[in-house]
């Protein structure tokens, strides 16, 4: 039978019934609050996954994500409905006050300093603080001894791509001076790899931050940048109250530049540096 175009499209497009199931699911899975009118990203980023999948529509798709038995569809909605945007050192003033305050503050506090990325996309933010890092240590040989960063993720293939430290000259160009893509990357045609340097001290880890993440330990430092903001007020609340525990005594908190904690807690103090700011546990 040779279906007309406009009958396939329509089998493609999310009906109200199904926009709330992938809301519902998008929330209770991973936090994120869709907002009443966005039906058109919903069809223009599920669509996808529902020729991925192999499914016949977008009915289809949702009735699996309702039995919740293919972890694999849940994972590619989550994925499909995330937003990745990163670039490296990303809004400058958080690397600037991570390598004048933080850093020298850190190191003088002994072995073992705890650097986590909390929602770490493709992997550019924790290789910028890794870059920090060994620029501070090339002036410092012997400081922050056994220092790691630890870079989570909700998003499976996320996490794959920051693992594998292969970056395309388009991604490259966002943000990173000539002089560190120099340093710190093995440049090929087209593409560069992260150097062993700065790769070694990070390891990659799924967490989705609306679970307990007790099990990674406690920090001195944590970004957990541009992610909170897709959350409600009271999922907000929660993950603040629990990275704050997640910190170490006087440990420091990096948000994005749209974010605040500060109707949410009074644990912490801000830190006012070249027009950023940075949270330090009281
Ligand atoms: C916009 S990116 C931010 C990347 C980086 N922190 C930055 O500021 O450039 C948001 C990231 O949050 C991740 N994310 C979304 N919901 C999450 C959750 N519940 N737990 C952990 N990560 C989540 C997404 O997969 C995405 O990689």
């Amino acid at each position: 039978m040779v279906m007309n175009p406009a009958t396939a499209e329509q089998r493609q497009s999310v009906t109200q019934q199904e926009y709330d199931a992938i809301r519902r699911f998008l929330e209770e899975s991973c936090g994120i609050v869709l907002g009443d009118n966005k039906h058109y990203l919903v069809n223009s980023r599920l669509s996808r996954v529902v020729k991925e999948q192999g499914f016949s529509s977008m009915g289809e798709l949702v009735r699996a994500l309702n039995t919740g038995r293919d972890r694999s569809v849940q994972v590619s909605v989550i994925d499909a409905m995330t937003t990745n945007e990163t670039s490296w050192f990303r809004d400058n003033h958080p690397f600037e006050s991570l390598r004048e305050i933080i850093l020298p503050d850190l190191s003088a506090r002994g072995y073992g300093t705890a650097i986590w990325s909390a929602a770490c996309s493709s992997g550019q933010e924790p290789y910028s603080i890794s870059m920090v890092i060994q620029e501070y240590l090339r002036n410092r040989p012997n400081s922050l001894p056994g220092i790691r960063i630890v870079a989570t993720d909700i998003s499976p293939s996320m996490l794959q791509e920051a693992e594998k430290g292969v970056f395309e000259n388009a991604a490259m160009s966002r943000g990173l001076s000539d002089e560190f893509k120099m340093r710190y990357f093995d440049l090929f045609d087209g593409y560069a790899k992260v150097k062993p340097v700065i790769r070694e001290r990070i390891t990659f880890k799924e967490i989705n931050l609306l679970r307990s993440f007790t099990s990674l330990g406690r920090f001195d430092c944590i970004f957990c940048r541009n992610v909170l903001i897709y959350f409600s007020a009271e999922n907000k609340r929660d993950i603040v109250k629990r990275l704050a525990d997640a910190l170490k005594p006087g440990g420091y908190l990096y948000l994005g530049g749209t974010e605040s904690i500060a109707s949410f807690t009074d644990r912490f103090e801000t830190l006012r540096y070249r027009g950023g700011m940075v949270y330090k546990l009281k």
